[in-house]
């Protein structure tokens, strides 16, 4: 049987806990947050003596693990996947792998040097709607790759838990928004596209939320707020019930007051005119690759709309993607169903497995870090 420990039981590990095989064993759990740590240990019946509060007390003892899955905020990712592979644990590493090209640098070569593989879940690599868009690619359908026109619309509800209210919201703390949420756009575009860059140009910024855009009237808490606007956390939260998954109720008390305390004094109950946020909401990268290939990329943060375009045009024709349609040389393809489906599409599922398939193996997964240091590489630089 195969186990596992987890290194932070938050949002994505929910996700990845709840589509593991039944025959692998969930071995041991680690996260600061005493909450989550808890209720992760009842639901996985997980004993308190292989529950830890802190990384470090995890791995200064050998333990008996087959695999590492690593899903804490962006800036711990590099240390704790070198004392990961350092102990002689193969990894499973939520993007990005790093939040420079030091560390980025530092843990392939770690990587490298012990043996120890290490795969980031770029979860495009697995989209069933992706894969279809390779094969379409890989068959020569439209010819040989021209350029690739992308663009990431990240949503209003995303935008602002996430990007203005949220834990992604600071440069300094969780580093640009090009790294934290087009990592995976851009490690896409080169998994459909090869080759390296000769030159990345990007722009962008912080254009519209922030206090000099705020509508007239609009009060710094939602709760104060009569304006009718697409980002209130009111409707977000308490009609819409969206968005909290990462609101944790302790024992004795229900979400419901969760959300109410949330938006009377937490973070997510702020105005997104009015928060500390300074990531970019806008943001244009152009990337000659050296095999003559245009990228250009739009990160678009402040439109309504959600989802992703991406327009391939080829030599023999052009396919146009925006889930569920697929339009090649002007026929389309519906995957609807597909879509639909929980767990990003089912993709989620299919890195799990992956992994849990690579441990049993030793054979290498769709996504292993060696494979993403362009990407990164082009976000570090796109910044
Ligand atoms: N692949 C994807 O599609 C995808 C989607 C969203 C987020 N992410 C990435 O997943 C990672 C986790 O995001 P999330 O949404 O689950 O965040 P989260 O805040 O819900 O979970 C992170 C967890 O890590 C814990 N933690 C903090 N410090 C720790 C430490 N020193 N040791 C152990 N645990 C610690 C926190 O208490 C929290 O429970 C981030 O790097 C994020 O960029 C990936």
């Amino acid at each position: 049987m195969i186990s596992i420990a987890f290194i932070g039981v938050g949002n994505r590990a929910g996700k990845y806990l709840s589509c593991l095989p039944a025959d692998v064993k969930v071995a041991f759990l680690v996260d600061p947050d005493p909450v989550r740590l808890s209720q992760a240990a009842a639901k996985y019946g997980v004993p308190a003596n292989a529950c830890f509060s802190d990384a470090e007390t995890f791995f200064s003892v050998r333990r008996e693990v087959d695999g590492v899955i690593i899903t804490t905020p962006d800036r711990l990712h590099h240390r704790q996947a070198a004392a990961a592979i350092r102990a002689g644990y193969p990894v499973l590493l939520e993007k990005p792998a790093a939040v420079s090209q030091e560390e980025f640098d530092d843990l392939l070569e770690e990587s490298e040097r012990t043996g120890m593989p290490v795969s980031v879940c770029l979860v495009m690599r697995y989209y069933p709607f992706c894969r279809r868009i390779k094969e379409v690619v890989e068959s020569g359908e439209i010819g040989r790759i021209v350029s690739i026109d992308h663009t990431e619309f990240i949503g209003p509800d995303r935008m602002g838990h996430t990007f203005v209210r949220g834990l992604w919201s600071r440069k300094d703390l969780s580093g640009p928004i090009f790294l934290s949420k087009c990592s995976h756009d851009v490690d896409f575009l080169l998994w459909l596209a090869g080759g390296r860059a000769l030159d990345v140009s990007s722009e962008g910024g912080l254009t519209v939320f922030h206090a000099g855009h705020a509508p007239a009237g609009a009060a710094k808490r939602c709760l104060d707020c009569s304006l009718d606007c697409p980002y209130s956390a009111v409707k977000l939260y308490r009609d819409r019930h969206a968005w909290v998954a990462g609101f944790d109720a302790p024992e004795g008390r229900t979400l419901e007051e969760v959300i109410e305390e949330e938006l009377q004094t937490g973070r997510y109950g702020r105005c997104v005119y009015h928060c500390d946020n300074d990531v970019n909401d806008r943001q244009d990268v152009q990337i000659r690759l050296d095999n003559g290939i245009l990228l250009r990329m739009h990160l678009d943060g402040v439109s309504l709309e959600e989802g992703r375009r991406t327009i391939i045009q080829g030599t023999d024709g052009i396919l146009r993607a925006q889930g569920p349609i697929l339009e090649v040389n002007g026929r389309k393809e519906d995957y609807s169903a597909m879509m639909d489906l929980p767990l990003h599409a089912g993709a989620d599922r299919l890195l799990v497995e992956d992994f849990i398939e690579s441990l049993r193996t030793g054979h290498p997964t769709a996504a292993p870090l060696s494979t993403t240091r362009e990407a990164h590489r082009i976000c570090f630089l796109a910044r």
